[in-house]
């Protein structure tokens, strides 16, 4: 039996890339293993979008590099992709650089790593097909992630994702719904439709499905109680998306919807493609809408040439918005993109200053809004036990985090939905009582 030991970084999409190649290695016969050292193969999913995300790989790396192992290394994913066979002269020891374009290739390259081959790659975007693998190895029993589109067609000038992903490549929506399908009998409960940009969604296929027909048919899915869909890009995100969401129960109150910065200077030297107003008038649909739908987005400070002027304006439309959550970042100057050779880039204290700054005015906002929660009954998706507490842990529609206490019974309920009486609130998550 062969062994193979995967570690992943990154996000939701190479979280869901690893199942698929777990998939595929079972299927050509190796066995995955916990730890590194057990292992004869050792693959790192990795994550450029920052440089600290692109340097856990190397160091990773560093700590083999020493030991004469006897084991052979791969490199995955995005940092793959960018760096390709730079990365054997970084680290000789490393014999195969894959990125996700290339992973339905993964069984030939397989067989030239295992003839022998020290210097195997799979860098190319010249197919134009997705990525599905008859078996994929998935790490929750009740939620389950689906691609619906890979790669990206936007140029958001600090961001390394269309070098790393390509092209975008929509998935046949037959396809979706098959997947959607098969998950429900197999006792899946919520699915998470993903892509880089999942409102440019087409259906390649003569249904010509978009996104939000499709968003609503997988919410039609028999046995599908939950959708979610990750990342929404504000330039092509529609109002029939906020009316499939009213018209079905089955989707989730709650979109991620990233702005990056407050400021419409700033937005148009992103190449972001909308202004504050284009986005608000997005914010007014869902705030409009009937159904309470919770919103978060993903902020950067300190992009090149950001003012004090243009942060402010970040801060005020937080304000406006009012977030249920949100993701910061620090700007950090990637590879090939078009911000890196801009002028004015912010020294690390300022970014680090406007960062707090702006987290604690996010935090304010979330304490505020939380607490409106207090006294309110929220259906949960019991996710897991934290045994410090004795409570246990739920998920709501909006994608809040409730802690509560039920009766002690000797069987788990995760898994289960339960109806929680929020009793207590906090920045970031809810606590209360089970009421069944
Ligand atoms: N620096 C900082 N943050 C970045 N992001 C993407 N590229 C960069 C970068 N170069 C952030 C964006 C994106 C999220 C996934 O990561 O906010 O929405
Ligand atoms: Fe990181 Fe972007 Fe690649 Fe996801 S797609 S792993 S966020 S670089």
């Amino acid at each position: 039996m062969k062994t193979f030991y995967i570690e992943t970084f990154g996000c939701q999409m190479n979280a869901h890339d690893s199942e698929k190649v777990i998939g595929t290695l079972v299927g050509e016969g190796y066995e995955q293993v916990e730890t590194p050292e057990q292992a004869e193969l050792v693959l790192y999913n990795t994550c450029s979008i920052r440089d600290k995300a692109e340097q856990k790989v190397f160091h990773r790396l560093d700590q083999f590099k020493r030991q004469q192992s006897g084991k052979t290394f791969a490199v995955l994913g995005c940092v793959a992709q960018q760096e390709g066979a730079n990365i054997f002269e970084k680290a000789p020891h490393v014999s195969m650089v894959c990125g996700s374009a290339s992973y339905a290739k993964l069984p030939e390259l397989l067989v030239q790593l295992e003839a022998g081959n020290k210097r195997v790659t799979g860098l190319t975007f010249d197919s134009d097909e997705t990525f599905e693998t008859p078996m994929t190895r998935r790490d929750n029993p009740h939620r389950a992630y689906i691609t619906i589109i890979e790669g990206c067609d936007k140029a958001c000038s600090y961001c390394v994702v269309p070098f790393t992903r390509g092209p975008e490549r929509s998935r046949v929506s037959a396809s979706v719904i098959k997947e959607a399908g098969e998950l429900a009998r197999a006792g899946y409960t919520e699915i998470r439709l993903l892509g880089q940009n999942v409102n440019s969604y087409r259906d390649p296929s003569p249904a010509g499905w978009d996104f939000a027909t499709l968003l609503n048919q997988v919410g039609h899915v028999d046995g599908i109680r939950r959708v979610r869909f990750t990342t929404s890009h504000p330039r092509d995100f529609t109002k029939p998306i906020i009316d499939a969401i009213e018209a079905n129960p089955a989707l989730c109150n709650h979109v991620h919807l990233p702005v990056q910065s407050g400021s419409d200077r700033i937005l148009k030297s992103m190449q972001r493609l909308y202004t504050v107003d284009q986005y608000m008038e997005r914010i007014e649909w869902m705030k409009a809408s009937r159904r309470p739908i919770a919103i978060t987005s993903d902020i950067i400070v300190g992009f090149p040439g950001e003012t004090e002027e243009d942060f402010e304006l970040t801060l005020a439309l937080l304000k406006r918005v009012e977030y249920d959550s949100i993701f910061t970042f620090k700007y950090s100057k990637r590879p090939n993109t078009p911000a890196l050779a801009m002028g004015d880039h912010i020294p690390e204290e300022e970014k680090s200053r406007r960062l707090v700054v702006l987290q604690e005015t996010q935090r304010q906002i979330q304490i505020r809004r939380n607490a409106a929660y207090v006294g309110r009954h929220e259906e949960c998706l019991v996710e897991g036990f934290n045994k410090a507490t004795g409570q246990w842990i739920g998920r709501t529609s909006q994608h809040k985090t409730v802690n509560f206490l039920r009766p002690a019974t000797e069987e788990s309920i995760i898994g289960q939905y339960l109806n929680v009486e929020v009793t207590r609130a906090g920045p970031h998550s809810l606590a209360g009582q089970a009421v069944n």
